[in-house]
């Protein structure tokens, strides 16, 4: 279905779960998380019910994100659910990746077709630090295992943070040198949990593209599957390839193509818009899928132009980025 502005919208981004096994601290405080009862939370069955009334509305590819998706019980039941809606042609989760070695084969076998791996540094320290408490060996193993059992494409998102990781470009441009891995460079967002977020922290892509270009020739590529804002280059002679994605020096709303479930059952329309509507009472109250339908297109009209990130800072009452599904 396209929306006010024309824009195609087929990629719904569901956040299954507002839990986490890990603390980044650009993401969540230490204590004190707001985490949902498990009633408010959706259960599989009525995850899989609004990813199907959404199928019937123009979704075409489902992405399965938290919170850490792989922290929800059963996940590879909603996938095998999911896989079976005729018209869904591209399932994959976004996680941090400490639980994907466990679960890989299951995954593999309920139907999910690729995996995004959140890792930000290389260096067993630094990965401490920065997840306050995750292991770098779980992450390394769960990129081994991504190519093994071919989810391909298998990419890698790196937000760059000045000052923490910038030092580390290179090295993760090795990683897409080396192997079939897809390597995304983020900027930092004002989203999230702000105490870690500075202006001055930001990367801006074309500063990482420089850094990169003094070691290799980037030439612009496609990438083979994916429904997200990257830009994809080439690294000569390399399996992988470079991608940046640039919410904050060069929003890509004009390209949009995408709404969100929150874990508690609220579509919205932007991850920067926090009006929201509310499936999950009207589905617990009997209401039919066509009635349902009525409101996911309600939600592709919501859609708005474009972020005000640059304008209006993140309100602090509205939802974390871990609750809306990064
Ligand atoms: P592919 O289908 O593989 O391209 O996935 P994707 O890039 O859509 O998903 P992923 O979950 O890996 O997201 C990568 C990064 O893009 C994350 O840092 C997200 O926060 C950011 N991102 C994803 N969707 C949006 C969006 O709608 N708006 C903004 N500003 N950032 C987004
Ligand atoms: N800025 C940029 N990316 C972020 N992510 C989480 N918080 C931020 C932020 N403030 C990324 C995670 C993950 C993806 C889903 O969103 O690192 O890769
Ligand atoms: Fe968890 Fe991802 Fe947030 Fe890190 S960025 S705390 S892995 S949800
Ligand atoms: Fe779409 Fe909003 Fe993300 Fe822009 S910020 S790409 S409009 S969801």
């Amino acid at each position: 279905m396209r929306d006010e502005r024309g824009r195609e919208i087929n990629y719904l981004r569901v956040s299954v779960t507002d839990r986490c096994n890990l603390r980044c601290r650009y993401c969540m405080p230490e204590q004190g998380i707001d985490i949902k009862p498990h009633e408010e939370v959706l259960r599989l069955e009525e995850f899989a019910r609004i990813i199907a009334v959404a199928s019937e509305v123009g979704i075409r590819k489902v992405r399965l994100t938290g919170g850490e998706p792989l922290v929800r019980r059963n996940l590879p039941e909603l996938v095998r659910m999911v896989a079976a809606i005729d018209r869904i042609d591209d399932i994959a989760i976004t996680t941090n990746g400490v639980l994907f070695p466990a679960m890989a084969l299951q995954l593999k076998a309920a139907g999910l077709h690729r995996v995004n791996l959140s890792l930000d540094t290389l260096d067993p320290k630094r990965y401490r630090f920065i997840t306050r408490f995750g292991h770098l060996e779980a992450v390394t193993r769960a990129l081994d295992l991504a190519l093994e059992l071919e989810f391909h494409p298998v990419k890698v998102n790196v937000v760059i943070i000045r000052g923490f990781n910038d030092d580390e470009i290179l090295d993760f441009c090795r990683l897409a040198a080396e192997r079939p891995l897809h390597v995304r460079f983020i900027e930092f967002m004002p989203v999230g949990h702000l105490e870690f977020w500075q202006h001055d922290r930001i990367m801006r892509c074309e500063e990482i593209r420089q850094v990169i270009e003094e070691q290799y020739q980037l030439t612009p590529g496609k990438m083979s599957r994916g429904n997200g804002p990257a830009k994809y280059y080439a690294l000569q002679g390399a399996p992988g390839s470079i991608g940046f994605i640039s919410p904050m020096s060069n929003h890509f709303c004009a390209e949009c193509n995408r709404l969100r479930l929150t874990a508690d059952g609220k579509l919205r329309a932007c991850l920067y818009d926090c009006r929201e509507i509310d499936l999950r009472g009207p589905m617990r109250e009997g209401r039919d899928d066509r009635y349902l339908g009525e409101l996911v297109r309600q939600g592709v009209r919501m859609k708005p132009e474009r972020h005000l990130m640059a304008e209006n800072r993140w309100q602090h009452r509205d939802r974390k980025m871990y609750q809306i599904g990064g």
